[in-house]
């Protein structure tokens, strides 16, 4: 394995505009392994291929050319031995090599030469063919990874492989609000024992699409090469989900008494507030109260071992409803709350649980004049304590399940929260597509 510096130098000063804040690494068991399920694809699958009619022509000095058509070909016999792979630091990217490959075709043949026509059936045998291949794995300006053959063999397939790769999008609409950004943002790394690959991993709101005031910082992940990946997810991720709903004022609710559990000793009316805060009720008889609560900022994920904290800026703006349905504002209260959880993965879930460690309400306006907030406060943090956090452990308990599809499942996963990431390794399990080749 590489230095942590000199990984940072590779991975990270390409481009030099952005540091990764999502970071993968394929360690050797994973190519094996993909290379496994890749060769017993190929195997299975190689007695259905079919080839296209094939034209050609052999020119003959003097006398012109024959022409010749094969059709119907087949594969006959094929032994198409254990392949290998390795990473190759030397150009770095990938060496393939396959020794003693064995083919055997038949089909039909036709062919003419001026006005004589010949036709007829062949079997063709190509035995102990040895294949090696070189792959670089490097990167394009839009952050694709991009891939190039150094030697012949199997060029039309890299060219393939790459020509989907540069379609592929590096940009995701992750849900109604957000888009994920993920290009590469540097040169792909490889040592003997892994591969590595640095992304963007920055959130932005569709709505309002813009630079968050922080950058991701260097880290690097620790290779565990009992796992076949290993990724590492910057807070600065995070953090940018968060910039981006802020951004788009989406972090607002307006909190009514339907909202309030009915066997909740306190409601959202100025009788029921009263003694709280003891002239509202005076000043305002009867009227149902409604809670504007918005973030002031936006709410900043820090990520250090075993912990997450999550500081939230917070503001609620009171009104009381008249009856004619004119909002009139009451007062406005500063809410400033931090909270700790922690992150695990359970049997193909992620889940969580949160603990609140701070809760304080300020007074920062009032048009119903001063009033004491330690009891409002005691009343708040009573709710988040028997009615919020209860409801948000339940649902980080039952967990998120890993995403996966009919192709691809992680299993064996393992998640640790370090210093500024969190560190997620694990196993793959590869369900080929029933795609045939041709
Ligand atoms: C790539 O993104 C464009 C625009 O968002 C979308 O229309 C297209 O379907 C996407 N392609 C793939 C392969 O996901
Ligand atoms: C609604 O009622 C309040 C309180 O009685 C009054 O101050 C306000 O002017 C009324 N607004 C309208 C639009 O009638
Ligand atoms: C809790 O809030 C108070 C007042 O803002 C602050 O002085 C204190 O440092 C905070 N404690 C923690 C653990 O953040």
């Amino acid at each position: 394995m590489l230095l942590p510096s000199v990984i940072m130098a590779l991975i990270f000063c390409t481009y030099g505009e952005k540091n990764p804040a999502v970071q993968v690494i394929l360690t050797n068991k994973g190519l094996q392994y993909g290379k496994t399920v890749a060769a017993d694809w190929i195997q299975e699958n190689l007695e259905f291929v079919t080839f296209p009619d094939m034209d050609g022509e052999i020119p003959l000095s003097f006398l012109g050319h024959i022409g010749y058509t094969l059709t119907g070909v087949t594969i006959a016999k094929c032994d198409f031995p254990e392949p290998s792979i390795e990473f190759y630091q030397d150009v770095s990217g990938l060496k393939m090599s396959i020794v003693g490959f064995s083919i055997a075709l038949t089909g039909a043949w036709r062919a003419h030469c001026g006005i004589i026509y010949g036709s007829g059936f062949f079997d063709m045998a190509l035995f102990g063919v040895d294949l090696v291949s070189v792959v670089h794995l490097g990167s394009d300006a839009d952050g694709h990874l991009s891939l190039t053959n150094l030697c012949d063999a199997v060029e039309e397939l890299i060219v393939n492989l790459d020509r989907h790769l540069q379609a592929m999008n590096v940009t995701f609409q992750v849900n109604r609000d957000l888009i994920l950004d993920l290009p590469l943002t540097g040169q792909p790394v490889i040592d003997a024992s892994s591969l590595r690959l640095g992304f963007q991993g920055e959130f932005y709101s569709i709505k309002r699409p813009k630079e968050p005031p922080f950058e991701a910082q260097l880290f690097v992940v620790p290779e565990y090469p009992a796992y076949m990946l290993s990724m590492g997810l910057s807070d600065f991720t995070f953090n940018s989900a968060s910039f981006g709903y802020f951004s788009a004022d989406l972090m607002q609710i307006f909190i009514d008494d339907s909202m309030i559990p009915p066997r909740s000793p306190v409601h959202l009316n100025t009788r029921s507030l009263g003694p709280f805060i003891p002239q509202l009720p005076k000043m305002f008889p009867d009227l149902p109260v409604v809670l504007h609560t918005y973030a002031r900022n936006f709410p900043v994920f820090s990520f250090h071992p075993g912990v997450i904290t999550l500081n939230l800026p917070g503001a609620v703006k009171a009104f009381a409803i008249q009856p004619n349905a004119t909002w009139t504002p009451l007062f406005k209260l500063h809410v400033d709350s931090n909270f700790k959880g922690k992150m695990w993965t359970d049997d193909g879930f992620l889940k969580g649980s949160v603990t609140m460690d701070n809760f304080t309400l300020t007074l920062v306006a009032t048009v119903i004049g001063p009033f004491k907030t330690a009891a409002l406060e005691n009343l708040a943090k009573m709710a988040m304590k028997m009615f919020v956090l209860p409801y948000i452990n339940d649902k980080l308990s039952t967990g998120f399940a890993l995403p996966q599809t009919t192709q691809a499942l992680l299993v064996n996963s393992v998640l640790t929260v370090e210093e500024g990431f969190v560190a997620f390794c694990s196993d793959a399990k590869l369900q080929p597509s029933d795609r045939r080749l041709s």
